[in-house]
C-alpha cells in the first residue's frame, strides 16, 4: 500500500474512533495514537525526506490536510463530549426552589408527658401540690400499710417483680399517700397528687404494659364525704376534657377505700351513643376512687374519728391514649420515632 493510501485510512479511522468516543480521554487516545509524537500521521510527515523525492509534494500536501482535518475533528469531539457532561450535570443538579424546604426533627415531649403536665395543670389549679414516691418500694408501703396484707387475694391483681422479701417495684401510686400522711400528720388538709411509673409482671396486651403511669390524688381533712369525692371528679374531669364530658361513678372494691368505686368518662371519641374505643358502652374506665379506709387513714398518723378522705388513682398511659386515639398501649413504650413523631 502506498502512502497515501495509507493516509485514507488513518483519516478515516481516526475520524471513526473520534466520532464513537465518549469522553476526554478516549479522544486524547486517539490524538496520542494518530498525532503525538510517536503518531502515525506524525511518523509518516517527519519520514518524507527519506521518500522518492516525486512523492514527497504529494504526500506532504494530503499529510497536512489529514492532520488539518484530525485536529478539527478532535476539537469538535471535544466540544461535543463537553456539551454532553454539561447536560447531565444540568440534569443531575437541578434545583426545585418551589418544593418544601427539609426541617429538622428536634424532638418533642412524650405522649405520657403531655398527658401528666394536662392532669397535673388541672389538679395544680384546683390547690393540689405534687408529691412523689420511690419505685421500689417496701412491701409495707405497697401493700400491707394500704391494707393488703400478705397473702390478701387483692395481690394477685397486682402480680408484682420482687427485689426480695421487703422490695418491691411499686404496683401502684398509692403508697405516696401513706408517705405523704405519715411525713405531715397531724397537719391537715391533706390535699395532694402523685404522679409516676408502675410495674406489673402479667401486664402486657394492647391496653396492659408491664410499665406504665399512674397518678394519685389524696384529700384529707375534718368533714370530707363522698360527695366531695363525686364532686372532685367532675370538676377534674371537666376542666380536663371539656364541660360536655360525663363522669359514671360504679361500686368496686379496693382494700385501702371504704366505699370504693371504679370512675368511669364519657367516651369523647363517640359522645356517648359507643364505638369501638369504648366497647360500645359510651364510657371509659379511667381509674378507681373511694373514701380512704380507717385504717389507712390510722396507718397514716390520722385519727378517722377526726378526719375523713378520698383518693382516686388514674391511669396517665390511657389519658394520653385517649387524647391520641392511640390503638396500642406498647407504643408508648417501644419509643419508636416514626410512631412519636405522629402525635
Ligand atoms: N391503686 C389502684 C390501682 O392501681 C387505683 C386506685 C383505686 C387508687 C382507688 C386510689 C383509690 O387512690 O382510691 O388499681
Amino acid at each position: 500500500m502506498n502512502v497515501l493510501d495509507e493516509l485514507q485510512n488513518l483519516r478515516e479511522e481516526a475520524l471513526n474512533q473520534l466520532r464513537d468516543a465518549d469522553d476526554a480521554d478516549d479522544i486524547e487516545r486517539v490524538r496520542v495514537r494518530f498525532l503525538g509524537r510517536e503518531g502515525s500521521v506524525t511518523l509518516i510527515l517527519r519520514g518524507i525526506g527519506d521518500l522518492p523525492p516525486e512523492e514527497r509534494a504529494d504526500v506532504g500536501r494530503l499529510g497536512n490536510q489529514v492532520k488539518g482535518e484530525m485536529e478539527d475533528a478532535i476539537e469538535e469531539a471535544r466540544s461535543r463530549v463537553e456539551e454532553k457532561k454539561r447536560q447531565r450535570h444540568m440534569r443531575e443538579e437541578t434545583l426545585d426552589v418551589t418544593s418544601p424546604g427539609r426541617r429538622d426533627f428536634y424532638g418533642r415531649r412524650h405522649p405520657i408527658t403531655v398527658a401528666l403536665e394536662e392532669i397535673l395543670g388541672v389538679m395544680v389549679g384546683m390547690g393540689y401540690s405534687v408529691e412523689t414516691g420511690p419505685e421500689v418500694e417496701t412491701d409495707w408501703y405497697n401493700f400491707t400499710g394500704l391494707n393488703i396484707p400478705p397473702d390478701h387475694p387483692a395481690r394477685d391483681m397486682q402480680d408484682s417483680f420482687y427485689i426480695n422479701d421487703f422490695l418491691v417495684l411499686r404496683t401502684q401510686t398509692s403508697p405516696v399517700q401513706l408517705r405523704y400522711m405519715k411525713k405531715v400528720a397531724p397537719d391537715l388538709p391533706v390535699r395532694i397528687v402523685g404522679p409516676g411509673r408502675v410495674f406489673r409482671r402479667g401486664d402486657d396486651d394492647a391496653s396492659h404494659s408491664p410499665v406504665f403511669y399512674q397518678c394519685e390524688a389524696l384529700l384529707v381533712d375534718e368533714g370530707i364525704t363522698f360527695g366531695h369525692l363525686r364532686g372532685t371528679l367532675m370538676d377534674f374531669a371537666r376542666r380536663l376534657l371539656g364541660d360536655e364530658v360525663d363522669v359514671r361513678i360504679r361500686p368496686s372494691y379496693f382494700p385501702f377505700t371504704e366505699p370504693s368505686a371504679e370512675v368511669d368518662i364519657s367516651c369523647t371519641v363517640c359522645g356517648g351513643p359507643g364505638c369501638s374505643t369504648c366497647s360500645n358502652t359510651g364510657f371509659l374506665e379511667i381509674g378507681g376512687a373511694g373514701m380512704v379506709h380507717p385504717q389507712v387513714l390510722t396507718n397514716g398518723g390520722y385519727d378517722p374519728e377526726q378526719v375523713s378522705g378520698f383518693a382516686f388513682g388514674m391511669g396517665v398511659d390511657r389519658m394520653a391514649m385517649l387524647k391520641y386515639a392511640i390503638p396500642d398501649i406498647r407504643y408508648l413504650y417501644q419509643n419508636d420515632v416514626r410512631f412519636l413523631r405522629q402525635l
